[in-house]
């Protein structure tokens, strides 16, 4: 399966390169970046860890990778500032995001083809891309709250102590403010978490706040993400090459699971070489299923406002 990452030349492109190198599952990694220099420095270090990692083609250049591409992931986009909430930047990305999409739609896209969004705000430029592409919404996905939904865990390994491998928390929603962690499900080594010794309401709390602005304290300290978003790109990249029809919170225009509509945000979706091969409204506790419709609602407003100054297409 080739893979095509507009904006492989940056941060958050090279990192998923990495991880799908050192996961070794895709055949042709393809890094595209108006920086073409720095696509291909990217490319060539890659490809120098070839040996030691796994048989792939590594590339670099421009639009001429998307015709033959099963999966064309963009992470290109302009980094929020410290204290810029993601919608803040819609803006400022918009506009590079249409003219790179105009761009991928000129070069020609297969059929079957998986546009995968990460720029930000991701659930805003997913609905863009679905609404744009002329693929069908299953084959349009944004990352939405996968990388949030493991850092989540993460922090709630550290602190309890336990493997984070065996922590299983999500978080759905947007990308974004209104996120909202899903407590129902949450389980260390199959045992519900609220049920581990030293667990409190507390602790709940100040997890979850520091998930939610994970994102802005990994920019303040290095200014970008890069290894977690990496990882996160490769979960879904894996589940789409490998057709594993794994359960995962990612963004995509809904059409009625808990009854939202005409939104792209993160429910538990069955992802697989098709794109969202199903979607799961697992039961939720009242104030979830409120805070995820919360979600949508903040959302849908601000992609009224984007659409007022684009343009709707489909
Ligand atoms: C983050 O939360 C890149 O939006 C991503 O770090």
């Amino acid at each position: 399966m080739k893979v095509s990452i507009i904006g492989g030349g940056g941060l958050v492109g090279s990192s998923a390169a990495f991880a799908l190198q050192c996961g070794g599952i895709v055949r042709e990694i393809a890094l595209v970046d108006l920086n073409q220099d720095m696509a291909a420095g990217q490319a060539l270090d890659l490809l120098h860890g070839g040996p030691s990692t796994a048989d792939q083609v590594i590339s670099s250049g421009s639009y001429e990778h998307i015709p033959d591409s099963d999966v064309v992931c963009i992470t290109a986009g302009l980094r929020r500032k410290p204290d810029e909430s993601r919608l803040d930047l819609i803006n400022r990305n918009t506009d590079l995001f249409v003219g790179i999409l105009d761009d991928v739609i000129k070069a020609g896209l297969k059929q079957n083809a998986i546009v995968f969004v990460v720029s930000n705000p991701v659930d805003i430029l997913t609905y863009v891309a679905a609404d744009r592409v002329g693929l069908p919404h299953a084959q349009v996905i944004g990352l939405g709250t996968q990388l949030d939904t493991i850092r989540f865990q993460s922090l709630i390994a550290q602190r309890m102590g336990v493997p984070p491998t065996q922590t299983s928390a999500l978080i759905l929603g947007e990308h974004g403010d209104s996120m909202v962690p899903i407590w129902s499900g949450a389980t260390v080594g199959g045992f519900p978490l609220d049920k581990l010794p030293g667990w409190t309401p507390n602790l709940a709390t100040e997890l979850f706040t520091r998930t939610k602005g994970s994102g802005a304290e990994v920019i303040s300290k290095k200014g970008g993400a890069g290894f977690a978003v990496g990882i996160a790109i490769r979960d879904v990249i894996h589940a789409i090459a490998l057709d594993q029809r794994r359960v995962l919170p990612i963004s995509s225009v809904q059409n009625g699971c808990y009854d939202i509509r005409d939104v792209a945000l993160s429910v538990p979706t069955v992802v697989g070489r098709s794109g969202v091969c199903d979607r799961l409204p697992v039961d939720l506790w009242p104030k979830e299923l409120q805070g995820l419709r919360r979600s949508g609602t903040v959302l849908r407003q601000t992609i009224k406002t984007v659409l007022d100054r684009i343009g709707k297409r489909s």
